[in-house]
């Protein structure tokens, strides 16, 4: 491998001016590369569109398909570190870079946290409390899953899911006769139906050193299977709060993370904690870091895969996130001015064209003395933006 050891990167960071590269060009990438603008990096992204969110706030954007490894190899080449803002990048993509730039998060972190199978494994062997699962690989493996785990139970695609995408509730063997077939021929994952009290999130930034910081736990609520709300902090039980709090430091010192990762947890009725799933990536629960820390998620990201100290993760005033999808378009043109007319609220959009239902367009951060007052505010101004009437 071209790039330096470990060691030596912790006492040679890659400091401003360098050029980081990204791959994936959504929403994400482009608060990480405004994040990056702002300290002084240059930014390089690469993704198989063009005039993306992330393109156009970076430098440069090259369209090529992930599977484009002379491309990547050249986009790799170009720049001091490669990091990515989606973790579908393919294997070979990641594979294809680290030849010529440290990637981090590193290809082992990306190679758990692609498989729902593999990264629930990987948790519940390293002793981790995980939703009960049961892999779904081959004819009959649903039936004897269905079985072991019970209805209702969530079955989702092992690859490739977001959003609620690749998955479904069976409450019934009729479901189970009638879903089933449609996820048949590739590798799947039954999950028990967990009745919970509340969903929650950390957020862990960690360097090249170790060090670590996070954010959280926050209280997400969800709706048709996508982020809706996110406040913070969460009222939670301080001990539980702890309890997430060092489950995910946890899963972060394990997986020897170099980056930010979002652990999505359960909070269950008896009040015991099981992880979702893992984004080894800034998150969406965390974009109120914007407006509300000082150091931001996206900083912290830039900070860790140049092997700088991290920055403060403490949160100076209560604060929510109202996701923003394209059904917000539906009754007509979003009334911005009717939201931004809100005290202390802010809007953040990400340069999409096309506001499709269900499509994360932007998104508003609401702050207030209390969490439940900032949550109300965002909830109201979100309201604000729908034009009604003529
Ligand atoms: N086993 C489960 N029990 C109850 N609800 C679930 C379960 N799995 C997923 N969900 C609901 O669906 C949402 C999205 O599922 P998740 O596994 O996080 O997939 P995605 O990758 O689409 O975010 C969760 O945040 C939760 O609200
Ligand atoms: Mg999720």
């Amino acid at each position: 491998m071209s790039h330096p050891s470990s060691e030596f990167a912790v006492r040679n960071p890659i400091l401003p001016g360098a050029t980081l590269g990204v791959l994936g060009s959504g929403q994400l990438g482009r608060m990480f590369a405004i994040a990056a603008r702002r300290m002084g990096y240059r930014v390089h992204v690469l993704s198989p569109d063009s005039d993306t969110p992330t393109g156009q706030v970076a430098d440069v954007e090259v369209r090529a398909d992930y599977l484009d490894l002379d491309a990547v190899a050249s986009f790799a080449r170009g720049v001091s570190v490669v990091t990515f803002e989606f973790e579908n990048v393919p294997a070979e993509t990641a594979a294809a870079a680290e030849r010529h730039a440290p990637v981090r998060p590193g290809f082992h972190v990306l190679h758990t946290t692609q498989n729902r199978l593999r990264e629930k494994t990987f948790l519940r062997d390293a002793g981790f409390p995980v939703t009960p699962f049961s892999p779904v690989r081959a004819p009959g493996d649903l039936e004897r899953a269905v079985a072991a785990r019970g209805l209702p139970a969530v079955l989702k695609t092992a690859d490739w899911g977001y959003d609620g995408k690749g998955q479904k509730t069976l409450r019934t063997p009729a479901d189970v006769a009638q879903h089933g077939p449609a996820f048949a021929g590739a590798e799947a994952i039954l999950e028990s139906f967990i009745d919970f009290e509340c969903e929650v999130s950390v957020i862990v930034a960690r360097g090249l050193d170790g060090q670590s910081v996070a954010y959280g736990p926050l209280w997400n609520e969800h709706r048709n299977h996508i982020l809706d709300l996110t406040t913070s902090p969460a009222a939670l039980d301080p001990k539980l709060a702890a309890e997430a709090l060092e489950i995910a430091l946890g899963v972060c010192r394990r997986l020897e993370l170099v980056g930010v990762l979002c652990v999505e947890m359960f909070v269950g009725r008896d009040g015991r904690l099981m992880i979702n799933e893992l984004a080894p990536r800034p998150h969406n629960s965390g974009h109120y870091t914007i407006d509300a820390c000082v150091t931001c998620q996206f900083a912290q990201q830039v900070r860790s895969v140049c092997g700088l100290p991290l920055g403060s993760p403490r949160q100076h005033t209560p604060a929510a996130m109202a996701n923003l999808l394209g059904d917000v378009w539906s009754p007509g043109p979003p009334r911005w001015d009717a939201a931004l007319a809100f005290d202390q609220v802010n809007l953040h959009l990400y340069g999409k064209l096309a506001p499709r239902p269900g499509r994360k367009m932007g998104h508003l951060t609401a702050m207030a003395d209390t969490p439940a007052a900032a949550r109300e505010r965002a909830v109201a101004a979100r309201a604000a933006l729908l034009a009604t009437g003529s």
